[in-house]
């Protein structure tokens, strides 16, 4: 696996690909790299000759007070991972590789990014759109990855990719998760052995919400309710819990077919998100 920290470096090494007629697939992550990272390195495996990751833990993301500088970083693990994995190539730049000392554009995909965890986290998902954008236009892959965990940058990076004809195909990889149902998260290494413990109530209460609906509850409100009141039983302080439709994440309609239930909790210091998305 090539190594490289410059964006010169990675169009001279992607263009030779290209070149040579192969196909690239993109994974961007933030490092700390688990299972659910590793998923998607294999399915972009199967997407395209080539397989770049990039790492990259990008600070216009996170808010003030935010973890930015706890943010767990283990390059060495990651690489050894990657090389396991069969990707080909790891981008890893310097925040100066990326960002201009004055930068002046920044992208906001409006609407969408105001709710959920975007009004918890403001301006978070401008520095998800700007990077991503950024990542997407050093690396012009064919296809980039991201998990569905994300279910809300998912939707993000879509409405961004569609709105600035971004001549990619961007695919969305189902969340991996733990035997007790805790989503692989790197935040998870922030709990304690007896919040990682209590941390399935997350799950639970977003596999009950659903079970609800299919077996025919139509009082989204009174769901809603009751999985926050589970989530605060196990522990959680609950920032959110919707019913949601998944084509544009607005709160869902009775006759809304495709859902997704999105709920955003902390359990002591650590803010944990997930979802379950179903057709009725
Ligand atoms: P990061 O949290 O490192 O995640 C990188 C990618 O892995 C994202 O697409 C995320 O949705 C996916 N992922 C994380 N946990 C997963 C799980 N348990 N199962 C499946 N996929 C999972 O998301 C980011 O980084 C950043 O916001 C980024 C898109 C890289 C922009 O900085």
């Amino acid at each position: 696996m090539q190594i490289i920290n410059t964006v010169c470096g990675i169009r001279e090494a992607i263009n030779a690909w290209r070149v040579a007629g192969e196909t690239v697939a993109f994974v961007p992550t933030m490092g700390n790299l688990h299972a659910g990272h590793l998923q998607l390195v294999n399915r972009a495996k199967k997407s395209a000759d080539r397989v770049v990751v990039s790492i990259f833990v990008n600070p216009t993301q996170f808010g003030l007070g935010e973890d930015f500088e706890a943010y767990p970083r283990t390059e060495l693990e990651d690489q050894e991972k990657l090389e396991i994995e069969g990707a080909d190539l790891l981008f890893l730049p310097s925040v100066s590789d990326i960002y201009a000392p004055d930068v002046k554009t920044i992208i906001t995909v409006t609407g969408i990014s105001d709710s959920y965890c975007g009004s918890f986290r403001p301006g978070h998902f401008s520095g998800v759109a700007t990077v991503v954008c950024k990542l997407l236009n050093i690396v012009q892959p064919n296809v980039a990855l991201f998990g569905l965990k994300d279910f809300q940058q998912f939707a993000v990076i879509n409405l961004m990719v569609r709105d600035l004809n971004i001549p990619v195909e961007i695919l969305g990889v189902d969340t991996v998760r733990e035997s007790t149902g805790l989503a692989l998260s790197s935040r998870n290494a922030y709990l304690t052995q007896d919040e990682r413990m209590k941390a399935s109530a997350l799950y639970v209460s977003l596999c009950a919400a659903r079970d609800a609906i299919l077996a025919g509850s139509q009082n989204y409100e009174d769901i809603e309710q009751k999985a926050i009141q589970s989530i605060q039983k196990a522990g959680f302080q609950a920032d959110y819990f919707f019913v949601c439709r998944s084509s544009d994440l607005k709160k869902a309609n009775l006759d809304d077919v495709d859902l997704v239930l999105l709920v955003a909790a902390k359990l002591g210091k650590t803010r944990l998100i997930d979802n379950v998305y179903f057709s009725k």
